[in-house]
């Protein structure tokens, strides 16, 4: 399996902390956030991972990881231009992912959760895809998922007025190659981007979809609200590349 880290956007809520970086060089804890996603993956043996990044911060971040050999992993870069949504962000890897399947998670994302577990049961199953849910306190301010009352998945909103679970999407996604195919049809939203949830609702409207529960803390730090929170769940963890 490979990866894809998104590492691209404005960073505009964390201004101006992000005047001169890129959000996922800040610290969090004792290393810059985007070892944090990268960890994740060499844990779930995902070592070949392609980063996603904008144009301005390319270098910052080439500068930090270089070839990933210090980390034992093999790293390639794709500049994305424009902060055009992060599904156009996955349309970016269709070349370095050719025929497999493979996981994106999202460079501001906190997983205390090894995600070795949730890989293998993306690898033994048919359905195109999967995504991690976790339950939480505010779901308003991310994708949220609408079950039906047997309890299964009908669908994701995307920062809903009014959630309908508490079940948040978390920047964790499993594709095929199928997913390609999928982010061409796509039409931009409201806010002018390509939205990840536009993709998981055309798995789930098509049955291709299974969903796993992190048991352990999930945490975006995009935010000065959970910038803070991200920095206070990491704050002792060793990184044991
Ligand atoms: O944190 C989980 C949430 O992330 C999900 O629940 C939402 O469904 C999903 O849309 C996303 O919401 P955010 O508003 O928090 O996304 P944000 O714009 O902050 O981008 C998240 C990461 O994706 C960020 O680390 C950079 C990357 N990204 C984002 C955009 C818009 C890119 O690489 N390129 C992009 O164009």
């Amino acid at each position: 399996m490979k990866g894809v880290l998104l590492a691209g956007g404005s960073g505009s809520r964390l201004l101006p902390l992000t005047k001169v970086t890129n959000k996922h060089l800040l610290p969090v804890g004792k290393y810059p956030m985007i070892y944090h996603p990268l960890y994740r993956f060499k844990q779930a043996g995902i070592v070949q991972v392609l980063i996603v990044t904008g144009r301005e911060h390319m270098g910052g971040v080439v500068s930090l990881l270089g070839s990933g050999g210090e980390l034992g992993m093999d790293l390639t870069y794709r500049v994305q231009d424009e902060a055009g949504g992060i599904a156009q962000a996955v349309g970016l890897a269709e070349n370095f992912v050719g025929g497999d399947r493979f996981l994106t998670l999202l460079g501001d994302n906190l997983f205390e959760d090894d995600l070795s577990g949730e890989a293998a049961a993306f690898i033994a199953q048919s359905e195109k895809a999967r995504i991690l849910l976790k339950e939480v306190a505010e779901p308003r301010r991310f994708g949220v998922a609408v079950f039906d009352g047997e309890g299964n998945l009908t669908g994701v909103e995307e920062k809903p007025a009014e959630p309908r679970s508490n079940y948040a999407v978390t920047g964790a996604y499993f594709y095929t190659p199928d997913v390609f195919a999928v982010i061409r049809s796509l039409k931009p939203s409201g806010r002018g981007e390509y939205e990840i949830s536009d993709v998981n609702d055309h798995y789930i409207a098509q049955r291709q979809m299974t969903y796993g529960v992190l048991q352990g803390a999930w945490q975006d730090a995009g935010t000065f609200e959970s910038y803070p929170r991200a920095n206070e769940l990491a704050r002792d963890w060793e990184l044991d590349f």
